[in-house]
């Protein structure tokens, strides 16, 4: 008899354990949707004709489950066309600039629920054997979204290569230009490590980024230099307004996204004429990585790869008193073109 009711006893024990156990589990998952569903503050109209200015709570669930799978590869026909999605060509690319903070970027702004981000980049207008294959071939390189999301894909080699500003504005001639930048030496170190890392890691020798930077026969800055090439920022975008008026691009600060991410991607939350959505809560410092990480729930937190955010060797201070001083009247005119003035020496 005793052994019968210690057996009820335990019996009741475990239901109540367990439905304990799931409400507290709802509740987790409850909490960190709710804080990304509610509106910070009014949607003011900016962010599409009436009827389309408001995101299905949907949206974010497919996000962070159903979406990703679709984005896997595996979801059937008719998931697809029951949930009505689509693979949209970018509404805005992330042209550049290599080592600017590409990554972070397109990863923080997917935060925000109106954006889903091509995680690859995919490198259509840069390279010509992608290119031949068609605009289609892109667009079924897109990740699946709602209709009334917009598709951002990040390709850093596009600031860069000449044939790109024509290609795109053949695609879409007001899509929105996002250009990332950094101050033009330190972007020139973090380049050469990226490069000086992937020799390492086959056991290759590689020369000192001094001897690379700087012409040994004039001692002069070495323009041919890639690295050193591509922190003229002015000379590439000169070659971009051949195509696309000034408005259609937007700086972001990268020195400023790392230190202080949110007031850059609250302007390019303004830019996309998205609605405020990416708030404090999504960013927390994560001191043993020394970056902002993403928060997209009480659940899910990640931070960028070890790949971003790597330890620069030391440089001669000479070679970096030459090469900012060697960028310093590329950067004037930059600011002048662009309207965003940066301290950069
Ligand atoms: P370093 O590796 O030189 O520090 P990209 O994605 O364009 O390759 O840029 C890489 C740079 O992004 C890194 O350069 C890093 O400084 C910067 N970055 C900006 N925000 C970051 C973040 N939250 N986490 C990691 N790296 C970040």
């Amino acid at each position: 008899m005793l052994f019968k009711q210690q057996a009820l006893l335990r019996q009741k024990l475990f239901v109540l354990g367990s439905l304990a156990i799931g409400s507290l589990l709802y509740l987790v998952a409850r909490v960190g949707s709710l804080d990304r569903l509610q509106p910070l503050c009014p949607i003011d109209g900016r962010f599409g004709p009436r009827g389309q200015d408001e995101i299905p709570l949907r949206a974010l669930q497919f996000k962070r489950g159903l979406l990703h799978e679709f984005r896997k590869g595996n979801a059937t026909k008719e998931q697809i066309r029951l949930h009505n999605l689509v693979q949209q060509l970018p509404k805005a690319i992330i042209i550049g600039v290599r080592k600017g903070g590409t990554r972070a970027l397109l990863e923080m702004l997917n935060l925000h629920p109106a954006v889903v981000k091509a995680s690859q980049e995919i490198h259509f207008f840069d390279n010509d054997e992608n290119y031949a294959k068609g605009i289609e071939w892109y667009r079924k390189k897109m990740p699946f979204s709602y209709p009334h999301q917009i598709t951002i894909e990040k390709s850093p080699a596009y600031f860069i290569t000449e044939e790109v500003p024509e290609r795109i504005y053949k695609m879409n001639s007001s899509i929105k230009l996002l250009i990332i930048v950094r101050e033009p030496t330190t972007r020139a170190i973090s380049d050469y490590t990226q490069v000086l890392e992937g020799k390492e890691r086959k056991n290759k020798t590689y020369y000192k980024f001094e001897k690379l930077a700087i012409d040994p026969n004039t001692c002069e800055v070495n323009t041919k230099y890639k690295a050193v090439r591509t922190s003229i920022y002015t000379k590439h975008l000169e070659r971009w307004l051949k195509y696309f008026p000034i408005e259609q691009f937007h700086i972001v600060d990268g020195d400023r996204l790392i230190t202080e991410p949110l007031p850059e991607l609250q302007l390019v939350e303004k830019f996309l004429n998205l609605p405020p959505r990416i708030s404090q809560y999504n960013l927390y410092f994560n001191a043993t990585r020394g970056f902002y990480c993403l928060r997209f729930n009480i659940v899910f937190n990640k931070c960028l790869a070890g790949s971003k955010g790597r330890i620069h060797p030391e440089v001669d201070t000479s070679v970096i008193t030459k090469l900012r001083k060697f960028f310093h009247p590329f950067n004037q005119k930059f600011y002048q073109i662009t309207g965003r003035t940066f301290s950069w020496p």
